[in-house]
């Protein structure tokens, strides 16, 4: 069980094939399709996250299809000099991949060859930090190209652009205050001369969730938009806050500040100039430590449109009301032209964690059609407005005491992996994780706490299990075409081409190829580190390259946090870039070689200290770098089963006294802990420890 607090929580044949060859092969037909894509620059270069402002995961390049992919292989790879983890979508431009990492590292690699041609890093000092800048720090989720310009985020607040052919910085950026609940682990976005960003609050219902945009010359800010209303003793900034307080309810300020992160989508439409900002949930996750006569508690688990240039608001569109599961809006937000009822309407598509898949009017935010496309256990269906129906049963704060299982788990069916879609089928493609969680409210846990058991499905329980899948939803038919199950449920997001085929990373490190129209396998091999990032595809000089990250995936928040769901414990190697062409030759980088866990230094501790520090843990955070059970998946951030603290003091100067805080390290300092506390911690590490050497508990696969 996990307890979350209100500061916590928060995957042949080896010949070269030359692209004339390759193409006449697979039909006459082919042969001007292909030359004219690959002079569209968008199949030459990979410069937007997601290939395209609609961000749609596609490149119309077919030289890697369905009939030769049996013939791709390793082209090269590389070790990527990060001790953190990958799993940006890597951006490429006139044959340099770019790829963004934690420290705000920015890598410029070679298409061709691999080799690093430079590289930027941010050695600011961050101990300032509240636990969220910490936290950003060690999370990153890429990059963005713009204006001759790679920009990136610190993790602490701050945003730097570099130039693309230097890596020299050219201007820095304060957008958050990481003093305060806030950090910054996504790609910025960027449209319209402008960066678009959004913070996080890491859950703890402190801070006031916003967006901000900045001149993509200077960094210059040029507008806020804030995801909740501010302090309600204080006046509003403006009506639309005023209207936006009324839905919260009585007393809710005193309750939670929000926080409605936008921690990560936010999609530009250059046909209408609007920024769709996905926002997060209202913290506490349970409804009942929020106001009792709450309503829409705007604009949390909503999907919110702004104009791009100004900020002002346009529409919003709530998909999940009385949130108690925390499934954020905040994730897979893309732009496709449909047709709907006989004509083709521009349309936002978003895939929230909350397990249902919506399209809207892109123009007005009108609800037009939407679907589950995973099993839920919190709602029935949606009705003509789009609300949920909801199921009694995903009520678990009606049954306190009670065991109750969230489905989807309260990080989602779908988080920040992308999502991708083939601009002619219609179909999009989901990375969907089916963690069903064990859910209770906890009397005794501290403020907002919930007891949780995110392994539940692996508990051995036939009712409920755990698994990934990659979902083929018809957003135009409003159902689900295909599924292909996969072992561990947090995987790699999504990229589609026009060679019929779905490419996605697994946690134990195959990038795989699915036949985009039947879900069947087509093609499989072990890169040697588990994936998290969307693999990215272009043309350059007749080769079709695919190229992916790869490593521990310390570099998502889920990744060490769920460690057991996002990696193997072979698949935990350090980052790596790898490029894939037909007829590669290169050998394949290796699996880690798994070391038995050491006994541990101290003896067994007293249980019912142990049960009070594994609380203690989850609710001061420490489970958000280090994982459950204390086992983070690598990089930077130590697996305390592999690494117990051997003595209380040790503990104590580490945890409470800092000293690994400062910038090499990296480890947030907790003044506030209790001696008790401590004590209490290096109990339940140093059982966690001993359990794990001794192969013992619920889940050690
Ligand atoms: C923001 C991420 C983060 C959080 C939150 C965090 N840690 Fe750490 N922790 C780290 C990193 C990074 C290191 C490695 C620092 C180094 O090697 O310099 C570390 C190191 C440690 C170590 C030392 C391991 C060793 O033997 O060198 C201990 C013990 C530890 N953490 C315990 C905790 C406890 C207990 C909490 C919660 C009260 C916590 N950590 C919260 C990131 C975090």
């Amino acid at each position: 069980m996990s307890s979350i607090g209100i500061a916590s929580f928060s995957r042949s044949i080896r010949r070269m094939v030359p692209t004339v060859a390759a193409t006449l092969l697979s039909g006459a037909v082919l042969v001007g399709c292909v030359s004219a894509a690959s002079q569209d620059p968008r199949n030459t270069n990979w410069e937007a996250l997601g290939n395209s402002p609609e961000m749609q995961h596609h490149a119309d390049l077919s030289t890697i299809n369905r009939d030769n992919v049996g013939q791709l292989d390793l082209a090269w790879w590389v070790p990527m000099p990060n001790l953190d983890g990958l799993v940006g979508n890597p951006l490429i431009a006139d044959g340099v991949i770019y790829q963004g990492g934690p420290s705000a590292a920015i890598f410029a690699n070679d298409i061709k060859t691999g080799k690093l041609l430079w590289s930027y890093e941010d050695t600011a000092d961050f101990s300032k930090s509240s636990l969220s800048g910490y936290w950003g720090r060690r999370m990153n989720r890429g990059l963005a190209l713009s204006d001759g310009k790679a920009i990136i985020t610190t993790g602490d607040c701050r945003l730097v652009a570099v130039d693309q052919k230097t890596g020299e910085k050219v201007w820095e950026a304060q957008s958050c205050d990481s003093t305060q609940m806030y950090g910054i682990s996504a790609a910025p976005r960027v449209g319209a001369g402008l960066v678009f960003i959004g913070n996080a609050c890491m859950d703890s219902g402190t801070t006031r969730g916003f967006v901000d945009a900045l001149d993509v010359k200077t960094g210059k800010r040029r507008w806020r938009f804030y995801t909740v209303p501010g302090d309600p003793a204080e006046k509003q900034d403006s009506p639309l806050y005023d209207m936006a307080a009324k839905t919260w309810g009585t007393g809710w300020y005193e309750k939670s500040h929000g926080c409605g992160s936008a921690w990560d989508a936010m999609t530009y439409d250059p046909k209408l100039n609007l920024l769709y900002i996905g926002v997060g949930g209202p913290s506490p996750f349970d409804p009942s430590k929020r106001a009792a006569d709450a309503g829409d508690e705007l604009f949390t688990n909503s999907i919110v449109a702004v104009d791009a240039t100004t900020g002002e608001y346009k529409w919003h569109f709530k998909e999940t009301p009385h949130d108690g599961w925390n499934y954020d809006a905040t994730v897979g937000i893309m732009i496709a032209d449909l047709p709907v009822g006989g004509e083709m309407r521009r349309t936002v598509i978003s895939v929230p964690k909350n397990g249902f898949a919506y399209v809207l009017d892109a123009k007005t935010g009108k609800f037009i059609s939407g679907s589950a496309y995973t099993d839920l256990n919190w709602a029935k269906g949606l009705d003509d407005n789009g609300r949920p129906i909801l199921k009694p049963e995903g009520q678990y704060w009606l049954r306190p005491g009670e065991v109750n299982i969230a489905l989807p788990a309260l990080s989602g069916s779908h988080g920040w992996e992308a999502l991708a879609y083939d601009p002619e089928s219609h179909l999009v493609y989901i990375p969907n994780m089916v963690m069903p969680t064990k859910v209770e409210s906890d009397p005794k846990a501290l403020v907002g706490g919930l007891l949780m058991d995110f392994y539940y499905g692996s508990s051995g329980d036939p009712k409920w299990k755990s698994y990934g899948e990659v979902v083929a939803w018809d957003p135009v038919a409003n159902k689900v075409k295909w599924r292909a199950p996969s072992g561990l449920p947090i995987n790699g997001g999504l990229l589609h081409t026009s060679g019929g085929l779905v490419f996605q990373g697994m946690a134990d490190g195959r990038l795989v190829a699915f036949d985009a129209l039947t879900g069947k396998e087509l093609w499989s091999r072990q890169t040697g580190g588990a994936i998290r990032g969307a693999p990215s595809t272009v043309m350059v000089d007749g080769v079709q390259y695919v190229i992916v990250p790869t490593g521990n995936g310390t570099a998502a928040a889920t990744g060490s946090y769920f460690s057991k769901y996002s990696t193997t414990p072979q698949s935990r190697t350090p980052p790596r870039l790898l490029a894939f062409r037909i007829g590669g030759k290169a050998k394949y980088p290796s699996l880690a070689t798994v070391e038995p866990i050491n006994r541990p230094v101290a003896p067994r501790q007293d249980v019912a200290m142990a049960g009070k520090g594994k609380i203690i843990f989850e609710s001061y955070g420490c489970v958000d770098c280090h994982g459950m059970n204390a086992d983070a998946s690598g990089g930077r951030i130590p697996s305390l089963i592999r690494m117990p603290p051997s003595d209380l003091a040790y503990l104590k100067s580490v945890v409470q006294g800092g000293a690994l805080s400062t910038n090499g390290g990296g480890m947030p300092q907790f003044k506030d802990l209790t001696d008790a506390e401590a004590e209490a911690l290096f109990a339940y590490l140093t059982n966690e420890a001993w359990d794990a050497h001794e192969k013992k508990g619920a889940f050690r696969p």
